[in-house]
């Protein structure tokens, strides 16, 4: 057993402060066939292109040489820094160059960057209430004080933001304006040209983590609220969803080159550079395939896999159940009446074998919260249906008791 008296307690008060990650616990807790789970946030297989993916690393081998074995910069490789930034500026106009990108080890490693170089101890950060848990994790390691702000179905509640804001100086804001991990809801328009105002009138910097954005199955693309525009923004992105997780290929986008550089010479010491190897090859995979078609088609299975769960949850749940319906991403999230636990409703769920992930880890401070979050994307629809059907029976009695 780990001895945890002080004089044997050899961590240091940031690790201390880091919660472990509770869904490793509970996808462990789930090793079991029978279980239908809507607990991981893994991409469904559809979206690793594995046939180009293995002739792209031949071609780079063959095209590059040792190159592509040999350490590299730290900013990543730059034909991959000029597509990212010429598909942006396409996409949404932004105005950026090479020079404004960093690739990193997923976007994970960028939050674990930022944290690093933005949070002194007791800086004031906002987050989302409910928020990524991988970024609470990340920004926890820095301690700051966290304060979390109400996410409704539109993005953050402006009334909390600016009461805050009266009495605050805040470091930075974190936010997920596209389908949001873990409630699938995107900001709108409306908000998104609200927070803009609001970063500027406070002067605090927004980080947007859009790894999602691509996945829009329905509505229209809206603009960032701040990435491109202002010295105050940064935005992430990923390929994870779109193309492979597993290659962990991520990139940080900004104008402010303060950030940029701070986070250049942190990446230094972490890793001196992401995997080089990786991406050559997402590149070459890019400029000799049709991204934009292959994202199309994870996109429809995403579609008929959201649209399967929410007909079964209108037909299975109590009307007492709400739930977010995404316009796009992997998630959505479901509000039990006030007073339930779905922490306790977990335990019953994986014995009656489905399962799903309590509310509790997305929030900084809460606990036994009534709410949970459901993953569509990696089940057939026909599953989809018998386990919102096993979750509904489970809570008809729940709700009743
Ligand atoms: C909102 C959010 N940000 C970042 C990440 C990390 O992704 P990556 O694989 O690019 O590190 C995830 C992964 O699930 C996520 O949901």
């Amino acid at each position: 057993m780990i001895n945890t008296q002080t004089e044997y307690n050899f961590l240091s008060q940031q690790a201390k402060s880091t919660p472990p990650s509770l869904i490793r616990a509970i996808l462990k807790a789930m090793q079991d066939d029978e279980i239908i789970s809507f607990a991981g946030g893994m991409p469904n297989p559809i979206s690793f292109p594995e046939k180009e993916l293995s002739v792209s690393m031949q071609n780079v081998v063959k095209k590059f040489g040792s190159k592509v074995f040999q350490y590299s910069i730290t900013a990543g490789l730059l034909e991959l820094r000029e597509y990212i930034a010429d598909r942006y500026n396409r996409k949404f106009n932004l105005g950026i160059n090479a020079e404004n990108i960093i690739i990193t080890t997923g976007s994970q490693q960028a939050l674990d960057l930022l944290a690093k170089v933005l949070i002194d101890k007791n800086d004031n950060i906002l987050i989302e209430k409910p928020g990524y848990l991988g970024a609470i994790q990340a920004f926890s390691q820095y301690q700051p004080t966290f304060h979390p702000i109400t996410l409704e179905n539109d993005g953050m509640n402006i009334n909390e933001l600016n009461n805050l804001l009266s009495n605050r100086k805040i470091k930075f804001g974190y936010v997920v304006p596209n389908f949001q991990n873990p409630t699938g809801i995107s900001y709108s328009k409306e908000k998104r040209d609200k927070l803009y105002d609001i970063i500027k009138k406070n002067n605090f910097l927004l980080i947007e983590d859009d790894p999602y954005g691509e996945l829009r199955f329905e509505g229209e693309p809206l603009p960032y609220i701040a990435a491109g525009d202002t010295q105050n923004s940064v935005l992430l992105g990923s390929f994870s969803k779109t193309i492979t997780p597993g290659m962990r290929l991520g990139y940080m986008i900004t104008k402010n080159d303060d950030i940029r550089i701070a986070v250049n010479t942190a990446k230094e010491a972490a890793d001196l550079h992401t995997n080089i190897f990786a991406q050559y090859v997402i590149w070459d995979y890019l400029i000799n395939n049709d991204f934009d078609a292959h994202i199309q088609k994870i996109k429809n299975l995403y579609k008929i896999q959201s649209t399967a769960m929410i007909e079964a949850i209108k037909e299975f749940f109590p009307q007492n159940i709400k739930y977010t319906i995404p316009q796009g991403g992997m998630f959505l999230w479901v509000t039990l009446p006030e007073g339930l636990s779905s922490m306790k409703l977990f335990d019953i769920a994986i014995k009656n074998k489905v399962a799903f992930v309590p509310g509790d880890p997305f929030y900084v401070a809460e606990k036994n919260v009534n709410a949970l979050r459901l993953n569509y994307t990696n089940a057939s629809p026909e599953t989809i249906k018998t386990g919102i059907k096993r979750l509904g029976e489970i809570l008809k009695n729940y709700t009743l008791m």
